[in-house]
């Protein structure tokens, strides 16, 4: 499998739950997917095989097939993905948006698990056109859905601004939303989530595994954790500790190790 992310890029997206990839589709295809994805709408076989489901012989069949995406869905998710849906999402022109800050689907406690959406920009998206924001960090913060809609101007929210071509990659759970788009442009975004087929370690390219900057990457602060941030990076650890199949990976002053030592559990020992 060609183009893996780094194990740098993976910390990055344990840490944040999200990367994101300029120059990923050619303008070409971009232009033809942006024509094609206005009919493109609805679901298809939920938890079939990507590749059976995904129709072929389109442009947007052509775009998550390029060999650049397959990596990097393959990265994320290992070998034979299964399709869970898509939806073509078009902000016209001079729309508004009030809050709508959420976390997709239905809550979700899996551990050692994630799904993926795929965000493609099919059209140069400035920061006036909206494009969906997201809260670094928030994977780990499962959520009724909807409930957090009233949290507005987070510290540390993000949004996508991007040439046409980028693709975000994002872990399902991230808090997110669309934004207004108060331009004479419409806004488009394609959106294609996915399920793992197997267990997801060890997917990525893991020649960096043992750089020492993986260990920064994790401790990301993201200026919204405050107190928590140690508790964060737990969650993180754990998450790390899964996908790099190093059960005894630890941070700072060993934050794990902490609540982990159980000599109560150790056999009895005395001098008398
Ligand atoms: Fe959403």
């Amino acid at each position: 499998m060609e183009h893996l992310i780094s194990s740098k890029d993976m910390a990055r997206f344990v840490a944040s739950g999200y990367l994101k990839y300029e120059d990923m589709v050619p303008e070409d295809l971009c232009k033809a997917c942006r024509e094609e994805m206005v009919d493109f709408g609805g679901y298809l076989g939920v938890g079939t095989p990507f590749e059976e489901t995904w129709p072929k012989n389109t442009a947007l069949g052509e775009a998550f097939r390029l060999p650049k995406v397959k990596g990097l869905i393959h990265s994320l998710l290992g070998p034979d993905p299964l399709y869970d849906h898509h939806a073509a999402h078009l902000v016209r022109a001079h729309t508004t948006r009030g809050p709508d800050m959420h976390q997709d689907s239905v809550i979700d406690f899996r551990r050692n698990y994630f799904d993926i959406q795929l965000s493609f920009f099919p059209a140069d998206t400035t920061d006036e056109m909206g494009g969906t924001f997201l809260l670094p960090g928030s994977h780990f913060r499962n959520v009724r859905t909807g409930e957090i809609r009233g949290y507005q101007h987070v510290a540390g929210k993000i949004w996508a601004t991007c040439p046409a071509g980028t693709i975000y990659v994002w872990n399902t759970r991230v808090w997110h939303g669309a934004r207004s788009n108060h331009t004479d442009k419409d806004r488009y975004m394609f959106k294609l989530r996915l399920n793992p087929a197997q267990p997801q370690i060890r997917q990525f390219d893991t020649s960096d595994m043992d750089d020492p900057e993986i260990g920064r990457i994790l401790s990301t602060n993201h200026r919204w954790e405050g107190n928590e941030h140690r508790y964060e990076i737990m969650k993180r650890v754990e998450l790390w500790r899964y996908v790099s199949d190093q059960p005894d990976f630890d941070i700072g002053e060993r934050f794990l190790r902490r609540r982990e030592y159980q000599p109560q559990n150790q056999t009895i020992t005395t001098t008398s």
